[in-house]
């Protein structure tokens, strides 16, 4: 139906404008996690069966779409930014729709619109199903704000298709939502009620995936670990794609400390084609302060599941996020904070300072009492203390060789390829011979920088 409608919309615009394609042109630009970078990927595929077509230039777009994030001010202020700069498009091409999705939009709804009332539309993660309507209602001059959070939405019913910018990986959601409610984040608020995807689903995903030539899935939720569709949990669904897909490597993320089982390690343990890479947020290293974020585990909790990882996937890589000035931080709980990060030695983290968020708990029951130039000291501190230890870890690197998946030609260097091993680690290296994306190759590495290492193709 809606199609028909957006066809007859079309045809009309057409005779107006005598230009189909100007009419229908729409570009997303995407802010936040990899859940938005999928969503992203679904509003695209709506539109495009709606017979929209996309553009990847804003100024040929007459539709453009702001899939927004809230976990920090610095990432909505990008925003506001970014509709000011629209702003005068707005006033200078009278078919011009500009809509606002994602976090913020389920976040300041119709705010957005108040403050910015050349904004046409407003649409939160669980309403995608309703953007042609909006686009079309827009062109009418009739505004929607649709920011209902539905439990049971998992768009079941719409196959993303896509690439990331490498060309040959993509994200698969395996669950969306969040239920953990960590005192300072704003992700459960703005993405409802966590809900697992079918299993059956995900395995049809990765199978359109993979006859679009995609060879690496990266399995995404924001707590992985907590999958379950019936009787089936996070690491029978691992293995499910790990046999299905012999050929494909598997990535995931974000697993939870409080939640990552042995079984889940057994399993990536077991299939060569499930990378070895865990993303096992801390956060802090002070028991005192994880109990105020809670997080639901302990400093001693986390050190032992970190063992479990090195026990049972010998060769795997531990990746974090860790977040300083969180309310109460004292330098003491701050050190414990360095002293983990020593012991554990992550190959590389995600580092932030906290920025309270209005709506969480941290924001009305606790007091944001780092001062700001101590949060700035803390984290140049971590940030130092994780160059050095990601040197370090590199370091071991020097003299293994490694299944590289060939992402391209290097960026500093074209006479040079770049791809990723198993552990998620840039590799570059050299080669006698032209290789194409996509490919599979054994690199022996020779030297490492913080950032990458570097070593010659072998056969
Ligand atoms: N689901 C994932 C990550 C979600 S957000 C997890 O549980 O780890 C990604 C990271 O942003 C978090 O790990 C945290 O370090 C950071 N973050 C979240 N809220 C924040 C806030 N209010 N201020 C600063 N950093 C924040
Ligand atoms: Fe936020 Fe915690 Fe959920 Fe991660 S697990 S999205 S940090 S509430
Ligand atoms: Fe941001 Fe929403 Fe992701 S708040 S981090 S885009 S889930």
């Amino acid at each position: 139906m809606l199609n028909l409608i957006s066809r007859l919309l079309a045809f009309f615009f057409c005779y107006e404008y005598n230009n189909f394609e100007h009419m229908y042109q729409f570009y997303i630009e995407t802010y936040g996690c990899q859940m938005n970078v999928y969503d992203s990927e679904l509003i695209s595929s709506i539109l495009i069966s709606s017979d929209f077509k996309q553009t990847h230039d804003d100024r040929q777009a007459n539709v453009i779409i702001i899939n927004t994030c809230s976990i920090r001010k610095t990432a909505e202020d990008k925003v506001f930014n970014r509709l000011k700069h629209f702003e005068s498009r707005k006033k200078k091409k009278k078919d011009f729709i500009l809509g606002v999705v994602g976090c913020m939009a389920q976040r300041i709804k119709e705010d957005i619109i108040n403050n910015f009332p050349f904004v046409d539309f407003v649409i939160g993660p669980d309403e995608y199903h309703n953007i042609v309507k909006a686009i079309i209602d827009s062109t009418q001059g009739i505004k929607s704000i649709k920011t209902v959070l539905n439990s049971n939405e998992t768009y079941e019913d719409i196959i993303p298709h896509h690439f990331l910018s490498n060309g040959i990986s993509t994200y698969v959601a395996i669950t969306r939502g969040c239920e953990n409610f960590c005192s300072y984040c704003i992700v459960p608020y703005v993405r409802g009620k966590e809900r697992s995807k079918k299993p059956e689903v995900i395995l049809k995903e990765i199978e359109k995936a993979l006859l679009k030539g995609i060879k690496e899935i990266i399995l995404i939720g924001q707590n992985v670990d907590s999958y379950r569709y019936e009787e089936v949990d996070f690491a029978d669904l691992l293995q499910r794609i790990a046999i299905n897909f012999p050929g494909m490597r598997i990535r995931f993320s974000t697993n939870h400390p409080k939640d990552i089982s042995n079984k889940v390690l057994e399993t990536v343990a077991k299939y060569p084609n499930i990378c070895k890479h865990i993303h096992l947020p801390v956060q802090s290293g002070s028991n005192k302060i994880l109990a105020l974020m809670n997080r639901k585990y302990t400093r001693e909790y986390y050190l032992e599941r970190i063992k479990a990882i090195k026990k049972i996937i010998p060769s795997c890589a531990i990746t974090t996020d860790i977040m300083v000035g969180f309310c109460n931080e004292t330098d003491e709980d701050f050190k414990e904070t360095l002293s983990l990060m020593n012991e554990v030695i992550f190959d590389h983290a995600f580092m932030f300072k906290y920025n309270p968020r209005e709506g969480t708990y941290a924001y009305y029951n606790l007091k944001d009492n780092v001062p700001e130039e101590i949060k700035i000291e803390r984290l140049k501190k971590v940030i130092n203390l994780q160059n050095k230890l990601g040197l370090l870890s590199k370091k071991n690197d020097i003299g293994k060789t490694y299944e590289v998946l060939v992402e391209g030609t290097s960026k500093k260097n074209k006479s040079e390829y770049m791809g990723r091993n198993s552990q998620n680690k840039v590799v570059v290296f050299s080669s006698p011979v032209p290789i194409e994306k996509g490919t599979y190759v054994n690199v022996f590495i020779e030297k490492v920088t913080s950032a990458t290492l570097i070593g010659k193709i072998i056969k």
